[in-house]
């Protein structure tokens, strides 16, 4: 090679240098660009969740306020209709009755919703106080049992407590727990025209429990079985339209189970039956049994 070419072969890397440093330097300030715009997505990021986290908080002082304001005017209402239906001042005719007991019976459903929505704001809000106690799980079904006695009306379907087996005494907040399990069976006798609703208990192998109820009612498509636990979810069915409800009941549960340190479930099958289930630990976390 003489001086020349080496010369001319000299110049071709050196161009072929200054192209991929510009190359690079381009590449460099492509991606500085794109950093900016990642930066200013997260800024808009961060806003709209402050944002979100605002309207939460408004929401649920909002519910909290006005659900707190409904209850004297309805408890008010429901005083009088019992005067009435008791014929504190004087008789009522037949049709009276039928019209009194009808305010009576939706004041009394308007009474549960406004619980369940100012419970359901509370737990959002952070104030749901939680007491711990030990208790028997055989004295929390027959509670429950005795509960649901006078709402079972149809014949066709019969509510069994299943003999919990082996499960030893509980640490936790038994009025929650019957909460969620109150809702879980209000909503399997609701959604199962015949057949049978069963309450079961079962140990787990680490420390914690399985309380189920199980129906074999119209059962629930996949699609629909994350979103019901969700404030407001109602699958549309022939039946939904007879009954009345809000769609907070497995919300509100979720909310409780995860108080008690645990976790809700749902396995169905659409047209053959549901199985709602809660599992918590045996002993709350973080309280200390005495
Ligand atoms: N066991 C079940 N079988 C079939 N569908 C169910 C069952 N349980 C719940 N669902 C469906 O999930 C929806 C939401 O239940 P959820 O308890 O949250 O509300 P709700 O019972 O309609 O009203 P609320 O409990 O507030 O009075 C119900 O409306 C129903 O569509
Ligand atoms: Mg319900």
């Amino acid at each position: 090679m003489d001086a020349d070419e080496q010369a001319a072969r000299l110049q071709e890397l050196a161009d072929a240098l200054e192209f991929s440093r510009r190359e690079s330097q381009e590449l460099r300030s492509e991606l500085e660009e794109t950093n900016r715009g990642v930066l200013a997505l997260y800024a808009e990021l961060d806003a709209q969740a402050e944002q979100l986290r605002q309207a939460t908080e408004l929401k649920s002082s909002f519910l909290a306020y006005m659900s707190h304001e409904f209850r004297t005017p309805i408890n008010s209402i429901r005083s009088i209709t019992r005067l009435l239906l008791d014929r504190v001042d004087g008789p009522l005719t037949e049709e009276q009755v039928k019209q009194v007991s009808f305010v009576q019976q939706n004041a009394t459903e308007f009474a549960e919703m406004v619980d369940d929505l100012l419970d359901l704001a509370k737990v959002e809000a952070g104030r749901v106080e939680i007491s711990p106690a030990w208790f028997e799980m055989v004295d929390l079904f027959s509670a429950l049992r005795g509960m649901f006695k006078p709402v079972l009306t149809n014949p066709a379907v019969n509510l069994v407590f299943e003999e919990p087996e082996n499960v030893p005494k509980l640490y936790t907040d038994d009025r929650k727990l019957s909460q969620i399990l109150r809702n879980f069976i209000s909503n399997a006798l609701k959604f199962t025209p015949r057949g049978d609703v069963r309450v079961t208990a079962r140990l787990q192998g680490d420390g914690q429990v399985t309380f189920s109820v199980s129906d074999t009612g119209i059962g629930i498509a996949p699609e629909f079985h994350q979103s019901l636990f969700e404030d407001f979810t109602q699958v549309q069915s022939p039946l939904q339209k007879r009954l009345r409800g809000t769609g907070l009941g497995l919300s509100l549960s979720k909310k409780l189970a995860a108080l008690l340190g645990g976790s809700v479930r749902l396995d169905s099958e659409h047209g053959k039956g549901s199985v709602f289930s809660v599992t918590i630990p045996i002993q709350l976390e973080g309280a200390k049994p005495e």
